[in-house]
């Protein structure tokens, strides 16, 4: 028998030194997607993420908030995991570097390197700073030898380390990545590290630290904790169990297919990383790929500057997949691109509810209407069936080589090609007017196969990005044979049984009304991210019960203000079915607010109410009006009425709410 291929792929293992956002679901939502495709064409494959929660960053971060390093990174790590099920991430193993299994193969890491030479004790000596808790190099200081981060004075240290003899394996590394063009993509990542780095020659490299605690001891020299990145860069090995009892995993899936990375940790994946793996005897991995990063005003979202997206507020108004496909879709895998919730919206509206959408809804509702919700059998193809049926059938390879070459976005392109074509080829076919007679009722059963058929093939290679989706559109074709769900059932066209029977369900992907939801899911993601801010959550034990909201302290709810507000008008906003437009008193001061219930009350019965207003919400310019707030309502979930929340009496315009 012949054996099965293997992947296997990783991402880095992320600091939970706050929770992650939607930089961090990018690169885990791509390595799951590529998981996903690789299992569905066949391939044993290993997917490995997990956090890396070492270091004096953490230490920090711990102390600032009062718990000790472990308790703290607790939290995150379960709010991380979290967030992962919610995406649909399907890991094989979650790595953390202070899993016991972990720190003892770092540590018979460091010692073998050490054995043989590779490692050596020496002593740093350079211009420290007490304050920053960092050496600089003559280059880096500012004049006076003062720290170029804080301003303060450096003195001159010397701190025994451990080095690590980079510079024996330079000329190796170099021929290394000349000879092999794929190990390093994008191919102009590669000559960023050999011009920057390489060639000028690279220095010894400081491998454990003595000035904090945090971190795997060096077990032959207990003052010495090793450093982050050799402790975090082996989590790709200690999890397949090298240099433990039992290596099965690393005889099956080492090398790795693919380490994703984002482009700034390039250099440690490259350089250290590879080095490191020959000094041990071991194959580097195929390949490492540098993706670019999500910017936020043109501003790389990260942790310490708080501009950052998260993932769970838009999950719970759109679900994982929308999210999952706009991520694959939006930007090439390598190249930066800009995050906006707007064009978020945009994407689910257009490609979603409108061009899939639509044609499952189109496809399903014609086979009610006209032969009683049952699949009819095709009759003899046309040359516009055939033109079709060759993109469907042309569709499985392109894919797969877009996949292959981690370019999501291409793929996506190409499934969305024919998504375009079955909907031009209803508008060409005219099934309406086909219906309408005996003789074109035996073309239009023709028609209506071929388009179900083509959704099944677009089901099937959509279901690496859109897990989720794909069960929902199978329940609406009627699809229960797993046989063809699978990509081998995609080798011929015609695969979909006569007589299945269709069932019309719910829109898989609802058009979003942008100006109602925008203004509140950015509210949304504020009260996330003053939430990411605080302290972990406390554990399981910790926590008395169980509750699904989002456990947030006093000082959370301190910074929304709440306060009573009267209508002084109100009316609808034109061409808009939703918006109503509010004129309202705070006392002393009046404001126009947009609001999206017109569906639900009359403008003129609201004049003179009192309501409750989210004063404190950024303002926000919705079909050119400038909304200053939001009203507080109840309900209007899965069609219930939507009430304007009140005060219980008479009470000062403007009063607060607490
Ligand atoms: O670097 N756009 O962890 P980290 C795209 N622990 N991707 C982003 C992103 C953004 N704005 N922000 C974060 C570390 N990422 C180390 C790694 S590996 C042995 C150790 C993603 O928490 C991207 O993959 O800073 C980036 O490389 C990673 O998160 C950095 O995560």
């Amino acid at each position: 028998m012949q054996e099965q291929k293997t992947y296997y792929i990783t991402t880095p293992i992320y600091y939970p030194s706050g929770h992650m956002h939607i930089g961090h679901t990018y690169t885990t939502v791509a390595a799951d997607v590529v998981k996903r495709f690789k299992r569905l064409t066949g391939y044993r494959t290993f997917f490995l993420t997990g956090t890396d929660e070492h270091g004096q960053k953490i230490e920090r971060r711990a102390a600032e908030a009062g718990m000790s390093p472990k308790a703290f990174v607790d939290g995150i790590v379960r709010d991380t995991q979290d967030v992962w099920r919610l995406m649909g991430i399907e890991y094989d193993d979650f790595i953390r570097t202070t899993d016991p299994r972990h720190e003892r193969a770092v540590q018979k890491i460091f010692k073998k390197l050490y054995d043989q030479g590779d490692i050596y004790k020496g002593a740093y000596e350079g211009q420290y700073c007490a304050q920053c808790e960092a050496f600089w190099t003559p280059s880096q200081l500012k004049e006076g030898n003062l720290c170029p981060d804080c301003g303060r004075g450096t003195e001159l240290v010397r701190e025994e380390s451990y080095f690590f003899r980079m510079s024996r394996y330079q000329d190796w590394l170099i021929r290394y990545i000349e000879e092999h063009s794929d190990f390093i993509q994008p191919a102009s990542r590669a000559n960023e590290m050999l011009q920057n780095f390489l060639r000028p020659g690279l220095q010894d490299l400081s491998v454990s630290r003595t000035s904090f605690r945090w971190g795997v001891p060096v077990d032959f020299d207990p003052e010495h904790v090793i450093y982050v990145w050799i402790d975090a860069l082996s989590n790709y090995i200690t999890a397949l169990g090298y240099l433990s009892e039992d290596d099965s995993l690393m005889r099956t899936f080492w090398p790795a297919d693919v380490h994703l990375v984002g482009k700034e940790i390039v250099r440690f994946h490259t350089i250290y990383w590879p080095i490191m793996l020959h000094a041990l005897g071991l194959p580097l991995p195929r390949q490492v790929f540098a993706h670019g990063w999500l910017l936020f005003n043109n501003d790389k979202m990260s942790k310490s500057k708080g501009n950052v997206v998260y993932p769970r507020p838009v999950v719970a108004r759109y679900g994982a997949d929308a999210l999952r496909y706009y991520l694959m879709r939006e930007m090439p895998f390598g190249a930066d691109g800009n995050y906006t919730n707007e064009a978020m919206m945009k994407r689910i509206n257009s490609d979603l509810a409108n061009d899939l959408g639509n044609l499952l809804s189109r496809t399903v509702a014609m086979i009610e209407k006209y032969f009683g919700g049952t699949v009819r059998a095709p009759g003899t193809y046309l040359d516009e069936d055939r033109a079709l049926i060759a993109l469907a059938e042309a569709l499985p390879e392109k894919v797969e080589e877009g996949m292959d070459a981690l370019q999501f976005s291409q793929a996506l392109g190409e499934i969305w090609k024919v998504i375009g074509a079955c909907n031009r080829y209803i508008d060409e076919t005219q099934p309406w007017i086909l219906g309408r007679t005996e003789e074109g009722r035996e073309r239009l059963a023709t028609v209506l196969y071929v388009l179900t058929e083509c959704l099944r093939f677009v089901t099937v290679l959509i279901s690496p990005v859109m897990p989720g989706t794909q069960q929902k559109i199978f329940a609406q074709l009627g699809v229960s044979d797993e046989g063809i769900k699978t990509w081998e059932s995609l080798a011929a066209f015609g695969r979909t049984p006569a007589g299945q029977r269709v069932w019309k369900g719910e829109a898989v992907f609802p058009r979003i009304d942008i100006s109602v939801d925008l203004p509140k899911l950015e509210a949304e993601n504020e009260l996330e991210l003053n939430a990411g801010k605080a302290a972990p959550a406390p554990s399981g034990e910790e926590k008395k019960e169980q509750v699904s909201e989002k456990v947030i302290g006093i000082e959370d709810f301190q910074k929304i203000r709440l306060r009573v507000a009267r209508v002084l008008g109100c009316e609808k906003v034109e061409k808009s079915d939703k918006l109503l437009r509010f004129r309202l008193s705070l006392g002393d001061e009046e404001r126009t607010v947009l609001s999206g219930i017109a569906e639900h009350y009359r403008p003129e019965a609201l004049v003179g109410r009192q309501l409750v207003l989210l004063s404190n919400l950024a303002p926000r310019n919705i079909r050119g009006v400038k909304s200053e707030g939001m009203l507080l309502c109840a309900g209007g979930e899965d069609g219930s009425a939507l009430q304007l929340l009140t005060v219980d009496g008479e009470t000062a315009d403007g009063a607060d709410i607490s």
